[in-house]
Formats: C-alpha cells, structure tokens, sequence
C-alpha cells in the first residue's frame, strides 16, 4: 500500500530505560546487530516516510553519534527531562516548523515494527480524512498499556493508562500501539491543553484525543492487525526475547531464499548479512558485521564469521574464527581456522586447521593446511606451506613484510624472519630457520647438519649404568 503525503515521523527516544540497568541508552541496545532505534527508522523507512526527527534526552551524545554515523539524514529534537510522552513530542515543535506537515509517531523501543504494517495504517488514515489516528491492538495480556475508550459510534473518545483506569477499564483488551498519524498544527494546539493531573504525573501524548475531538477534529483508531508488532523492551529479558523474533524472522527469510539452515535455533545471521542460495549453514553458525556469502558455500557448525566476503562455493569447516577476510571461491578453510583482518584468500586456496592468517594475500591453489601462522604476507599462486610455518613478522620494534613467490614450496616446520623475500620456485629445507633472500628455484637449508655417532649407546650404558629406564 503506498501513501500520498510525505510524511515526517517522530520517534520517541529520550527516556532513560531504567529497567534495563545499562549506562548505554536503551534504543542504542542492538537487537541482530542493529541498535534497538534503528529497526524503528528502517520501519519508517519501509513505510515511505520522508524525514525524520529522533526526540532524545537521556545519553543524547551517544544517540547522536550513533544517528551522525549511520543515519545522518535523522534530524534530532531534545527533551532534556522526561516529562511524559506529550511533553517529549512538544519538544519537537520547532525541528517540526511551522505549516501544516502529516505526521507519524512512533516508540523508539519496539523493534519488531514493519514498514508494511505502518504503510497500511497511514493508507488507512488518509483514506479516512480524519485529523488524527491511532493504532491500535488487541492484547492477550493488556497491563500496562494504555486501554482504548470507544463511545457509542465506535470511535475512540480517550486513552486511560494502566496506572488510571477503573478495574472495569482494566478489563479491555483493545490498547494503544503507541503509533499516532497526526497533523501537525493539530497535534501542537491539542499538546498545549494536556495535564500532568495522572498517577503518573506526566504529559501523557494519548490525552490529546478528548482536545482533539472537543475541538471538533474527528479521531481514528485502526485495529492493527497482529499484537506482536508492538512489543516493547523495558528490561533485557525482552531484550533477548525480541531478537530471537527477529533472528527468526531473518532466518526464514534466508530459507525462502533458498539457503539451508541445519538448526535454525543455533544459528544467528544479523540483519545486514547476505546468504546466496544453496549455501548450507551448520548449527551454532555465527554471520555479523554485514558479512556476504556466495552460493553453494558450507559454513561449518560453530563458525563465527564478522565483516567477511566469501566468493561461491567456498567451505568454511567447522569451528573457524573469520574476521574481515575475503576468500576466493571453492576456498576451504578450517576446521579451526582463525582468519584475520585483511586476508585475502585467492580462488582454491587451503587455510587448514590450527592455521592463524592476517594482512596476507594467498594467490590461487595455495595451501597452508596445518598449524601455521602467516602476518604480513604476500604469497603467490601455488604455494605450499608444510605444517608448522611461521612468520617472523615482528621484531619487538615493528612488523615486516614476508613475500613468498609462485610455486614456492616451503618445508615444515619453517621459521621465515621477515623481512624476507623468497623466489618463485624455490624450496626451503624443513626446519629451517630463513633470515636472507631465497632467490628463485633455489634451495636453502637453514639448520644445523645432523651429526650421527654410531653405537653411542654403549658409551651411555657405561656412563649411566645398567640398561635403559622406562620413561615416566
Ligand atoms: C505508552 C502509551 C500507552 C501505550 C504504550 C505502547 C503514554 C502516556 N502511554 O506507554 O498508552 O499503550 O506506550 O507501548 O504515552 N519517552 C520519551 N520521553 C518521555 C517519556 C517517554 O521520549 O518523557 C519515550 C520512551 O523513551 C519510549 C516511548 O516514549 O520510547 C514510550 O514511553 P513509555 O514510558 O515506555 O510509555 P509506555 O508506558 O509504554
Ligand atoms: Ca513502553
């Protein structure tokens, strides 16, 4: 459904979220990777609003950056102390200006609000003519939230708060979602009207209705049609309950998409990761920080992957740590691997188990299968790197670079003391202990000449005494 006006929402975010006990505001919570207030502006979003303005208040400096990095278009009014949610919508009245705007309001910490939701709501509303609406829902459990008073032709005559209504009032299921479609120089004369005169001794937003109709202007409410959309975070128990609707809602999203999901219980792909078709993701599978996976990948069970790009068809097995790293296709990697930032794997390359990598290219068809660490490192197409390799990368002082040439076979157990240098097809000896240039197809040996002393254990048992001890 699509609107005619253009719309500005207003987006509650100054309370403080005492319940949840943090000295981060609540809606800069993150919820599948996103803080709590951003699911709200992808919502408006969703819904085609045009601008925005996020009224803050408590721990504004730190929404402010978080809205200056991410959502700089966000524009910003401050409620410096939390008088209710009236008086929180009055201090946007000069970021709103003067005219006559259509506008949406909204709750900074219900997250699982959908744009489409919202869209059929402002339809709704502009359909009516009506100069104000409310959402409503019908709540299995109401308590605390605000009850919905119809009069006789159904529409809606007051909003009584929990913490005012009668036990009768108590008693109805229908309440205030908290989502408002209002015109603005309405909204502001209603707003000068309200009182704190309430248990709570707040300016209660809903308490523009009763002015809104006594001036005349007819009031709304729209059934909306599900309660989940609506659920709030007060404390982190709802915290972790709301992204688990969350995680659920992207992980079918994925399945439909194609992409198979061993345990979908165990398994957490943030909102902004992309999965291709035909990837299989194992149990207790971890994808954060915007992370991209081709097709017809593995990511075995108990990987955690952060700000990585995978090419198709790679394979991840299980138990492997991958941070901003980008692989090339048909790569494998693991089973406990640990990629770094800045490694780039090239097509068909080897990263195997107990193998650490950072700031290092791997042209293609390279291996480095077991027990490695490579830093710094530029290693061209079809190398091998034996078991136990390791960079020398740092001196104590500073890094060094380690460039390792096409083909280059590196024996097992190699100490490369950087900076060095090693030519296309050269070979180093196993164990060897590398401080100069190997140039091209050349071999350099780097460890002591093994010494032999035949029957030497004669001369022991002599010195020693008696036969040879069992070990213990
Ligand atoms: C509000 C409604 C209630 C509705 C419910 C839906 C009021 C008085 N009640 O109650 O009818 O059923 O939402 O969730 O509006 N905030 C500010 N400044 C303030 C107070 C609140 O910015 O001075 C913000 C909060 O940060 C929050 C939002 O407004 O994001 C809602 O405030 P909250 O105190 O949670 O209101 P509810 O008790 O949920
Ligand atoms: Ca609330």
């Amino acid at each position: 459904m699509s609107t005619q006006c253009k719309w500005t929402a207003l987006v509650l975010a100054a309370g403080k979220g005492t319940r949840m006990k943090s000295e981060l505001p609540k809606v800069l919570h993150p919820l599948l990777g996103r803080p709590m207030l951003a699911w709200v502006l992808e919502a408006a979003a969703g819904a085609g609003v045009e601008s925005v303005i996020a009224i803050v208040g408590f721990g504004r400096e730190r929404i402010i950056e978080t809205l200056s990095s991410k959502y700089p278009s966000v524009r910003r009014a401050v409620q410096a102390d939390q008088r209710g949610t009236g008086h929180a919508v009055a201090c946007a009245r000069e970021e709103v200006g003067g005219g006559d705007l259509p506008l949406l309001i909204l709750n900074g910490d219900a997250p699982l609000l959908r744009g489409e939701v919202l869209a059929t709501f402002l339809a709704a509303h502009e359909a009516s003519g009506a100069a104000a609406s409310v959402l409503s829902f019908i709540a299995t459990d109401p308590t605390g939230y605000g009850r919905i008073l119809r009069d006789r032709d159904s529409l809606v005559d007051r909003i009584v708060e929990d913490q005012d209504a009668t036990p009768e009032q108590k008693s109805l299921r229908e309440v205030n979602s908290g989502v408002y479609a209002v015109s603005s120089s309405a909204l502001f004369e209603a707003l000068e009207g309200i009182r704190a005169d309430n248990a709570q001794g707040e300016l209660y937003l809903p308490d523009i209705v009763p002015l809104l109709r006594a001036a005349g202007r007819p009031v709304r409410v729209h059934v909306a049609p599900t309660a989940e959309d609506f659920r709030g975070i007060n404390h982190r128990a709802e915290l972790a309950e709301l992204a688990a609707v969350l995680r659920a809602r992207k992980n079918r999203e994925l399945m439909l998409a194609g992409v198979t999901l061993e345990d979908p219980a165990t398994t957490w792909v943030e909102q902004d990761v992309q999965v291709g078709p035909d990837t299989v993701l194992e149990a207790g599978v971890r994808l954060t920080g915007g992370t991209r996976v081709g097709t017809g990948c593995l990511i075995g069970a108990g990987s955690v992957l952060s700000r990585c790009t995978l090419d198709d068809r790679v394979q991840v097995r299980p138990y492997s740590v991958l941070d901003e790293a980008v692989v090339g296709p048909e790569a494998m990697v693991g089973p406990f691997a640990h990629l770094r930032p800045g490694t780039r794997l090239g097509p068909r390359t080897k990263v195997g188990n107990f193998v650490e990598v950072k700031a290092t290219r791997m042209g293609e068809g390279s291996k480095a299968s077991h027990l490695t660490y490579l830093g710094d490192s530029e290693i061209g197409a079809g190398v091998n790197i034996g078991a136990g390799t390791i960079t020398c990368n740092f001196d104590g002082f500073s890094k060094h670079p380690t460039k390792i040439g096409d083909g280059a076979f590196i024996g097992s157990d190699s100490i490369l003391v950087a900076p060095l240098e090693i030519g296309p097809g050269a070979f180093v000896a196993a164990g060897s202990t590398i401080t100069h240039p190997v140039p091209a197809r050349s071999l350099a040996i780097g460890r002591a000449r093994q010494e032999v002393k035949e029957n030497y254990a004669e001369v022991l048992e002599r010195r020693f005494g008696g036969s040879k001890k069992e070990g213990h």
